[in-house]
């Protein structure tokens, strides 16, 4: 079927067995968008065979050969920006000038990761028995690192491109074979960037994309034999595919309830941008975006009235035209969104603005005077409203942070850079940021979240030590 978009296995694009299609619904249109395949159990035991053996194949391929193929890849994937980002605007409705970054941030972890991984793969350890009590000094330890097997990416839909090449890309480096599991929403801009990596040349079934229903063929992929390391990023599912998944590393980037912590001695125009900045792009759907505002009491009102009136400027309507604020995913996402707000004005939260909602476009919100039984206080919207929760104590603030199950990022706004470690240092999150609202960028930098928000940390130095493993050779002197 000519309209259907194939899949990708042993180095060609496919029609499955199945002969049914999963339809990719645009979230601005509200109407079918593209069509992908909805591949079978079969397909997914056949392409985890063919990436074994491919692996076997790359992970002799000397380690200079394989940064050269990335960055071949990376450049392919740079040049295919437009059509991309045009993909991304019309699956996932990401405004246009962001699809474009997301594509070009993409290409450069690419590079970034065959750089890195030249620097610390090339490096092993040497030690000698001696130092351990009852040893002599004849027996020398040589300790590399080597690839674990076959990584499956589960990335989201909110960076369907860039949290897929944060995957793939530390794999491959790291020598190991790849099975893609697309986010349906998103399938297609991840096809095409597969796509450029097909172009790249890299051995056939060393990655595959395959497309088709979770509840098809996701239990059978995350509790595969074959599999040897899972990375996924996106909701609640990680809890599910980690309480399933066998005796594989893990590394799970999941939800976030992202607080920004006001002090008193704020510079308050610097959070307030970085509010409308951190908390609306791309309309919320951000794990790291600002999802909860705890602001001193006496700054409170002040605060308020500058992020009220920035709000005023985001322009919403369609990503096409670059608006800040664009439909959110699906319709069951924005009625997840309206059932939260409901529930905040039912129990008299203060409105800042009328909620208006127009299929999956809503319009940004700031609800003020938030209370703990609120479940906007406390749930993760991925939507344009935030919550403001005025607060007597810092601790109050801090508390706030750490009662909740999410732990991925927050930030505090003071001039005092004394207290800002101190609570950096009591919030308990993966990240706090001093000034400026959460993000996961640079991409090089650690990337973790505590509690419910994830398992292991990434970034791509990371993501590359733990997609390997140490092997040990001991040479035993008479
Ligand atoms: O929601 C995905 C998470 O990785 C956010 O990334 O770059 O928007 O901070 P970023």
């Amino acid at each position: 079927d000519g309209d259907v978009f194939k899949y990708y296995a042993d180095g060609e694009w496919k029609v499955s067995s199945s002969g049914r299609s999963v339809g990719i619904t645009n979230p601005s249109t509200l109407k079918v968008q593209y069509k992908v395949q909805a591949c079978t159990q079969e397909e997914v035991n056949k392409s985890v065979e063919s990436a074994h053996a491919a692996q076997k194949i790359w992970a002799k391929t000397p380690l200079w050969k394989r940064a050269e193929a990335l960055h071949r890849f990376a450049g392919i994937l740079k040049d295919q920006k437009n059509p991309i980002a045009e993909a991304l605007v019309k699956e996932i409705a990401k405004p246009q000038k962001d699809a474009v970054t997301e594509v070009v941030r993409s290409g450069d972890l690419i590079s970034y990761s065959a750089e890195e991984g030249i620097r610390i793969l090339a490096e092993g350890k040497f030690l000698v028995s001696d130092s351990f009590p009852g040893n002599g000094r004849n027996k020398y330890c040589l300790a590399s690192k080597i690839p674990l097997g076959v990584v499956l990416a589960i990335p989201p839909f909110n960076y369907p491109v860039n949290l897929a090449v944060s995957k793939i890309a530390p794999a491959l480096i790291a020598g190991n074979a790849v099975i893609l599991k697309p986010p349906t929403q998103g399938a297609v801009s991840a096809l095409h960037m597969v796509h450029c990596l097909h172009m790249a040349g890299f051995p056939k079934g060393l990655v595959s994309a395959i497309t088709g229903k979770g509840s098809e063929i996701g239990d059978l992929m995350t509790m595969h034999p074959g599999i040897n390391c899972i990375s996924f990023t996106g909701g609640d599912t990680g809890i599910a595919i980690s309480r399933k998944a066998g005796m594989v590393p893990l590394q799970m980037e999941l939800g976030g309830k992202d607080c920004c912590l006001v002090l008193e001695d704020a510079d308050l125009e610097l959070a307030a941008n970085n509010v409308i900045k951190g908390g609306y792009s791309y309309s919320g759907q951000r794990c790291t975006a600002v999802k909860v505002i705890c602001v001193m009491e006496s700054v409170a009102e002040e605060l308020v009235t500058k992020i009220v009136e920035k709000m005023t400027k985001l322009k919403v309507g369609m990503p096409e035209d670059n608006c800040d604020i664009t439909p959110v995913v699906s319709q069951s996402s924005a009625n997840f969104i309206q059932g939260l707000v409901e529930d905040a004005k039912a129990k008299k939260a203060k409105f800042h603005q009328e909620w208006k909602r127009e299929g999956n476009l809503i319009w940004p919100l700031l609800i003020d005077n938030v209370t703990a039984d609120m479940r906007i206080a406390w749930e993760e919207p991925f939507g344009p409203v935030i919550p403001v929760i005025r607060i007597k104590t810092v601790e109050e603030g801090i508390h706030h942070c750490n009662a909740n199950n999410f732990g991925l990022q927050g930030c505090v706004f003071t001039k005092d850079i004394n207290k800002a470690i101190l609570i950096s240092d009591a919030m308990e999150s993966g990240t706090i940021q001093i000034n400026a609202a959460p993000a996961r960028g640079p991409d090089h930098f650690p990337f973790q979240g505590l509690r419910d928000s994830g398992i292991g940390s990434q970034g791509i130095t990371n993501s590359i030590q733990m997609m390997t493993k140490t092997k040990s050779t001991v040479i035993n002197l008479p």
